[in-house]
């Protein structure tokens, strides 16, 4: 039987309906369904016979200049963009609210516009009151960024097509622009879906390169930057723990660079200030006589990056043992924990477990998992773990410490800040440290003193 061709799609959230009905059943939101005729099936012979246009097929090898980077003199920023702005192409800017994502574009933009380039903000949230106060803030009062309060996309692009187009367009932020063709709220998926293809569409057509900013909320619910992940060359996502001064700004896709690069600032009352030695940083203040922290050598896109993680481990008071991560992924924690009370003996089971990585960072690397295990054997045995020393390996599920990727990268930036030793997976080589190969956990536990000293367990019942 031939499909009907017309069906019902909720304008918010997308989902198909056969028949029309005042609430979606899927996302709950009223009045959202609207009738819209069926995309044509897909089959061979309902395709009406229209003939297409040639066009001609290239090899791999034929050569394009790579495209001109526009550098907006951010150092930090243009790297996790792999090298500057390309022309002709759109960039997702996601992050919590309130993280700093205005801040950081406008004085991107800023930059760029006092180097001679051509800029245009467009803010969608913010009164032109409050974006001038914030340049001046940073002190970018005499960037020539050309500045509007707009949020309907048909607006933004009468305003700036004709006439040469601007080098970068920023749009801040995508939730709140919207598209007269579309009867959906501002913010829906519908809307900015569409409102950014068509943002997307100038910007290759113009060969303007377009910043749009999103808001991620933390339940993800509202529609936002990952609906329009797929349609922008880049997405980066601006991330910081509330409280901490450290922002990093990093790339999740990027069709013209590197991915996992990343950028590190610190907030401060003039604006995003860039720090070019963030091992230096994260390692700050480190009281290094306590049990439970032990420095990671780890890798963060193509930079070494050196942080400390920080366990505690304490008795239990009753009912279920309490475990809180903070900056590293709590599955991982479970399993690093029961693969030291397996294969190393240690007993965890019944403790408190609290794991956190200094400065508000966050670590998606499995090579994190020897620093990880080395704190938590620490905290437990209560014997701190030397002062010069770093630790990367991945853990397995058998308790064998396996080999990380880059190890000497690791291990040339932990010298160069002054370490002396590393405890690193079997096999690995490198000249400036004095390594010491580990083959399981059950070695980690006797250097760490978790079954060496078993008597200086602290606030530990035997
Ligand atoms: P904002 O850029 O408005 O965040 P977002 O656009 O992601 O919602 O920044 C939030 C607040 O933090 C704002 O009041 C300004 C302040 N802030 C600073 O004072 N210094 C800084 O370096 C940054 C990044 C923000
Ligand atoms: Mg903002």
């Amino acid at each position: 039987m031939a499909k009907s061709s017309v069906s019902f799609v909720c304008q918010s959230c997308g989902a198909v309906h056969s028949k029309w009905s005042g609430k979606c059943e899927a996302c709950g939101g009223w009045n959202t369904i609207t009738e819209e005729g069926a995309a044509i099936p897909m089959g061979a012979s309902a395709r009406p016979r229209v003939k297409g246009r040639r066009f001609a097929l290239e090899d791999l090898k034929t050569q394009e200049d790579a495209p001109p980077r526009r550098a907006t003199g951010i150092a930090e920023f243009d790297r996790v963009c792999g090298g500057g702005l390309v022309p002709g192409s759109a960039l997702l800017i996601g992050g919590d609210p309130g993280v700093g994502k205005s801040t950081l574009i406008l004085q991107a933009l800023g930059h760029y516009a006092k180097a001679g380039g051509a800029v245009v903000y467009i803010s969608g949230e913010e009164a032109m009151a409050q974006v001038r106060l914030r340049a001046e803030r940073m002190g970018l009062s005499d960037a020539p960024v050309q500045l509007g309060a707009a949020t309907c996309v048909e607006d933004i692009l009468a305003t700036i097509e004709g006439g040469r187009a601007p080098d970068i367009i920023a749009i801040d932020s995508i939730q709140t622009i919207w598209t007269s063709a579309l009867e959906a709220a501002p913010g829906t998926i519908a809307q900015v879906r569409t409102a950014s293809f068509d943002l997307v569409r100038y910007a290759k057509a113009s060969g303007a390169a377009i910043l749009l900013i999103g808001h991620v909320t933390k339940e993800g619910q509202i529609a936002g930057p990952k609906q329009v992940e797929h349609l922008v060359d880049a997405v980066l996502y601006f991330e910081g723990e509330r409280g901490h001064h450290f922002r990093i700004l990093r790339s999740a896709k990027n069709r013209f660079g590197p991915t996992d690069e990343i950028g590190v600032f610190e907030m401060t009352g003039q604006g995003l200030a860039e720090v070019a030695n963030p091992s230096a940083l994260f390692l700050g203040d480190r009281n290094a006589t306590s049990p439970g922290a032990a420095v990671f050598a780890g890798i963060e896109g193509t930079r070494p990056l050196l942080v400390e993680v920080q366990a505690l481990v304490a008795a239990a008071g009753y009912g279920t043992p309490r475990r809180a991560v903070v900056g590293w992924d709590s599955g991982r924690l479970a399993m690093i924990l029961a693969v030291l009370d397996a294969r190393a003996g240690l007993g965890l089971s019944g403790h408190d477990v609290y794991l956190n990585v200094a400065g508000g960072l966050k670590i998606g690397e499995p090579a994190a998992d020897l620093a990880a295990a080395a704190a938590l054997i620490s905290s437990f045995s209560g014997w701190p773990l030397p002062k010069d020393c770093v630790f990367f390996g991945e853990i397995s599920l058998s308790g064998d410490v396996r080999p990380a990727p880059q190890a000497e990268l690791r291990l040339k930036e932990a010298a160069k800040l002054g370490f002396k030793r590393a405890l690193v997976p079997l096999g690995t080589k490198f000249e400036g440290l004095a390594l010491r190969q580990i083959g399981n956990v059950a070695e980690l536990a006797a250097f760490a003193g978790g079954v060496a000293q078993p008597e200086r367990r602290l606030g530990v019942v035997e």
